[in-house]
Order: structure tokens, then C-alpha cells, then sequence
């Protein structure tokens, strides 16, 4: 449903009090603007700079005042019509006692002559006095109907926009963009290439984003090949999001939890499941989403929460997840990060959108426990350090990308994991030495944090399933040397 629909829903339904949650005003005033034609519905609309105008009538009046503003409401209503009022940014007013009881009896006397007041705010803060009164209604960002009709209206010749399938990979570029955002892209990249074209589109995409300081869209072209073992967790996330992108929503993959020490390819192997199965990366900084200002942080993570559905079907990045959500069972920040948690669970339970999440952490102790509940996922996974058949193929994977000569001893890598046997390669190929050598600046994570990997081993033994196996991960399997245990080095 647009936000014309519900808005004429509520209208109809005499619902006087609305808040619209917009980021492009002007486009939110064309669609309301749009419904009263349509409806006959009288129409005002109020800012500080500009004051009350009426539409299709020359009142100017009430000028700066707010307070003139939501009274001169009642001067629009007719016998038997309905008036609406739009009142711009009004959350900047409502500090004022005397405004948040004007409107407080205004929401409640317009029932009488059907007088709608309708605030328009890129946030949400409704104090509490009003909060039973207003219905809150989001302006989604535009969907894929609506974003072809603005490329549409840019594109104007038939040579600049592509179509079929190349309008289809254009269109899930601009998937996310505000209105606004996807006319300059497609904009720009007439004026760049003489067309609209989906690159053109990704690039403005990725700035944009970036801009917003908490998502940030990975491009690469790594894929699974350049990752060594982790053979159950690779097939499990490909084919539940191949079979998701066949079935039934109710079908559809949640996402997975990985764990492990630092440097067993959490990070990559996310990074490179998008180019694997052909979806969009969206990495979430989570420490990026806090505010300083109180409602900040959720506001900014409703946000984002928002931009990543409209990507949808993507994959969503939450790395080391602990330290972001160190601070939920803590003191201290007022409860922001409790809250902006909370918002983060809700999504991650009720979202609608095809997103995958996949989320990342190196120690579960700090981890607030709601959020290993194996419902929400679709697997936790532990990676252990990388067994010798593992390990063998990460060492293929480096040994020729840094092309170092495999005719040479090899270093005793018994409790190393990928991380090391790649900075172990790429050393002796910086330093042009033998690996033996390079090794000895190798310090396994293994031996600086014997005790942190061993207690993640027991939690994970019977709670995870393996990455590297199909079934449960159990570290008391021993013969295995991968998992025998690791004693601190004395040295
Ligand atoms: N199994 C593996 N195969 C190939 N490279 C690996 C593997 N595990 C780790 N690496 C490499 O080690 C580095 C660190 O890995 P990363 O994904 O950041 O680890 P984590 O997120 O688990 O701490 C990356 O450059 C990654 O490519
Ligand atoms: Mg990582």
C-alpha cells in the first residue's frame, strides 16, 4: 500500500491525528496533495518560512506562529467536507507545553468537523501527552513500480533507458535510494554515459550510503573459491538462499550466526557469499548508528533497518556483533544501545523483506544471550581453527596468489588458522625470505589466546553446528589434531 492508501484510509476512517514519517517532504505533500483532489478534501499546509497556505484559495494567514497554525485549522472546515492541515517539521515545536495542548484538543475537536491534522517530520518524537492521538505512517522509499516511473521520467529518449532485463539490474541498483536520490543517479549517469546504466546507478549508490555513515555496500569479486574448507557452511548458506529465491516467503532463509577465534574467515566468507549467490553485501556498523541526541540511535537504525529491506533480496553484514552490542546489558549510555538492540531483534524476528543476515562474533561470553536463540537464525555455526585438509587448500589459495615457490619446508602450522597462513604468505613474498623464516613472525592467535579459543570451543561443543562437517560441532572428539587442546605457550 502507498502512503496515499492508508493516508486516504485514516482520512476516511476520521482518524485527526497523523504523523507521517517522510524524508522528502515534498514528495509526501504531492501524494496528500494528489488524494485531496481526488477526494475533495480541502488542503493547508503550514511551515515556518512559508506560513499557512490553502490550497486553490489565497489565505495566507496565521504567518510564523505555530500556535495561529494549528488554531486556523478550524477556519478551513466546511459543513459537511473535510480539511486537512499539513504542518511541516512540527516536531521542532512540540517542547512548547502551550503547543502540545493545542494540539492535543484540536486532534480531539476535529472529530467533530472532520479537521485532520497531518504532521510531516523525518522523525518520530511525539510526546507522551500526544502519543495516544497520532497514528504514525511511514513514507516508504520508493518501490520498484515507482522507481522505474521516475527513470521513466528522466530517460526520456528510448536509446537512454535500457530494458528488460538490463532495466531489471538498474532498477535493483536504485533499490533503497530516496526519490530524490534515484533521480540524481539516473541523471548523473545520463549526463556521464549518455544512458541510464546499472554501474552508473551502484556507483551513486555506494557514495550514498556511505554518506549515511552506517551501511556501506561491499563490492568485490572474491567467491567461494578463494575461501579454503568451511565446506558445510558454504552449502548450507547457498543452498538456503537459492531455495529462498525459489520458495514461499514462509520459506524463506533468516540468516546464520558464525562464530570462531579471530582470522577463520568470518568476515570473508560473508563478503564473498554475495558474489556467490548473486546478491548484494550491505555491511551495518552498528557502533556507527549511535547518537549522541536521545531517540537518535533508534531513529538511525529504523533507518537503516528500512534501507536494507528496500535492497531486499540482499545480504546483510553485522560483523562482531559482541562489540557492538556490548554495551545492552550494561549501564552507563542511558539504555540507548538496550533499545536500539531491541529494534535490531524485532527486525531480525518479524522482517518481511528477503535479507539474509549474516552475523559475526569472536567471543560469545559478551554476547547478550537473547540473541543466540537458535530461532532467530537459521544456524550458528562455529569455526574451529582450520583442520590439516582445510588448511592444505588455504595454503594452495595463497601460495599462488603471493606465487611463492612451493618447492621449500613448510611451517609447523599445526594450530594456525587461515589468517596466519596468509600473512605467513604474504610475508615471505614481501620480504622475499622462505616461509620458514616468515614464520617466526607469525604469532598464532591460537597461543596469544589460548584460554578466550578454548572457552569458545566448550560453548560451542553440542550448541553449534560445524563449518566444516555436516551435523553439531563437538570439540571432545578427539585424534583429531585440529581439535586437540591447546596449551598456553610457555615461551
Ligand atoms: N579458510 C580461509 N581461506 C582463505 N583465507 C582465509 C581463511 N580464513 C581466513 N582467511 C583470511 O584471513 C584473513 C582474516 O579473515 P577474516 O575473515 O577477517 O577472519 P575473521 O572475521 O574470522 O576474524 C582474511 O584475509 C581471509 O581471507
Ligand atoms: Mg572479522
Amino acid at each position: 500500500m502507498t502512503l496515499t492508501d492508508r493516508l486516504g484510509e485514516y482520512v476516511r476512517a476520521c482518524f485527526t491525528g497523523l504523523w507521517v514519517e517522510s524524508h522528502e517532504h515534498q514528495d509526501a505533500l504531492v501524494a496528500i496533495a494528489q488524494l485531496c483532489r481526488q477526494e475533495e478534501w480541502r488542503l493547508a499546509t503550514w511551515d515556518i518560512e512559508q506560513g499557512l497556505k490553502v490550497t486553490g484559495a489565497e489565505i495566507e494567514a496565521a504567518g510564523n506562529d505555530p500556535l495561529a497554525a494549528i488554531r486556523a485549522v478550524n477556519s478551513l472546515a466546511t459543513p459537511d467536507g473535510t480539511a486537512i492541515l499539513v504542518l511541516q517539521n512540527f516536531h521542532r515545536f512540540l517542547q512548547s507545553a502551550e503547543i502540545v495542548q493545542a494540539l492535543a484538543q484540536q486532534v480531539v475537536a476535529g472529530k467533530l468537523n472532520r479537521t485532520i491534522v497531518v504532521i510531516l517530520s523525518p522523525v518520530v518524537q511525539l510526546p507522551v501527552e500526544l502519543e495516544k492521538l497520532f497514528v504514525v505512517l511511514e513514507h516508504d522509499l520508493p518501490d520498484r513500480k515507482q522507481l522505474a516511473h521516475i527513470a521513466r521520467g528522466i530517460a526520456t529518449e528510448e536509446s537512454e533507458l535500457p530494458e528488460g532485463q538490463e532495466l531489471e539490474t538498474v532498477l535493483d541498483a536504485a533499490a533503497g535510494l530516496t526519490r530524490m536520490e534515484a533521480e540524481n543517479a539516473f541523471s548523473l549517469s545520463l549526463v556521464r554515459h549518455g544512458r541510464v546504466t546499472p554501474d552508473a546507478v551502484w556507483e551513486l549508490k555506494t557514495q550514498t550510503l556511505k554518506k549515511s555513515g552506517s551501511l556501506e555496500l561491499h563490492r568485490g569479486q572474491a567467491n567461494f573459491s578463494s575461501l579454503g574448507g568451511l565446506s558445510a557452511l558454504k552449502s548450507f548458506c547457498k543452498r538456503s538462499l537459492l531455495q529462498t529465491s525459489r520458495g514461499k516467503r514462509s520459506q524463506r532463509a533468516r540468516g546464520v550466526l558464525l562464530l570462531s577465534p579471530p582470522g577463520c574467515g568470518k568476515s570473508e566468507f560473508c563478503k564473498t557469499l554475495g558474489n556467490e549467490v548473486g546478491r548484494p553485501v550491505l555491511i551495518l556498523d552498528i557502533g556507527s548508528l549511535m547518537g549522541s541526541l536521545v531517540g537518535q540511535s533508534e531513529e538511525r537504525t529504523r533507518q537503516a533497518l528500512k534501507v536494507i529491506d528496500a535492497m531486499a533480496p540482499c545480504i546483510v553484514m553485522l560483523d562482531e556483533v559482541e562489540k557492538a552490542f556490548a554495551g545492552v546489558n550494561g549501564s552507563g549510555d542511558s539504555g540507548v544501545s538496550s533499545r536500539m538492540f531491541g529494534t535490531f531483534l524485532g527486525w531480525l524476528n518479524d522482517h518481511e523483506s528477503d535479507a539474509f543476515v549474516v552475523c559475526t562474533a569472536n567471543d560469545v561470553s559478551k554476547l547478550p544471550p537473547e540473541f543466540g536463540r537458535s530461532e532467530r537464525f537459521d544456524g550458528i555455526f562455529f569455526l574451529d581453527l582450520p583442520n590439516r585438509e582445510e588448511k592444505d587448500a588455504i595454503w594452495n589459495i595463497y601460495l599462488d596468489r603471493f606465487e611463492i615457490n612451493r618447492d621449500q619446508r613448510m611451517p609447523d602450522d599445526a594450530i594456525w588458522t587461515g589468517a596466519e597462513v596468509k600473512a605467513c604468505c604474504r610475508l615471505s613474498a614481501l620480504l622475499d625470505v622462505p616461509l620458514l623464516q616468515a614464520a617466526q613472525n607469525v604469532v598464532p592467535v591460537a597461543v596469544t589466546a589460548a584460554e578466550s579459543v578454548e572457552r569458545l570451543r566448550t560453548w560451542a561443543s553440542g550448541r553449534c553446528l560445524s563449518a566444516n562437517h555436516a551435523g553439531v560441532y563437538q570439540a571432545s572428539i578427539e585424534g583429531n589434531p585440529k581439535r586437540r587442546k591447546i596449551e598456553p605457550s610457555t615461551n
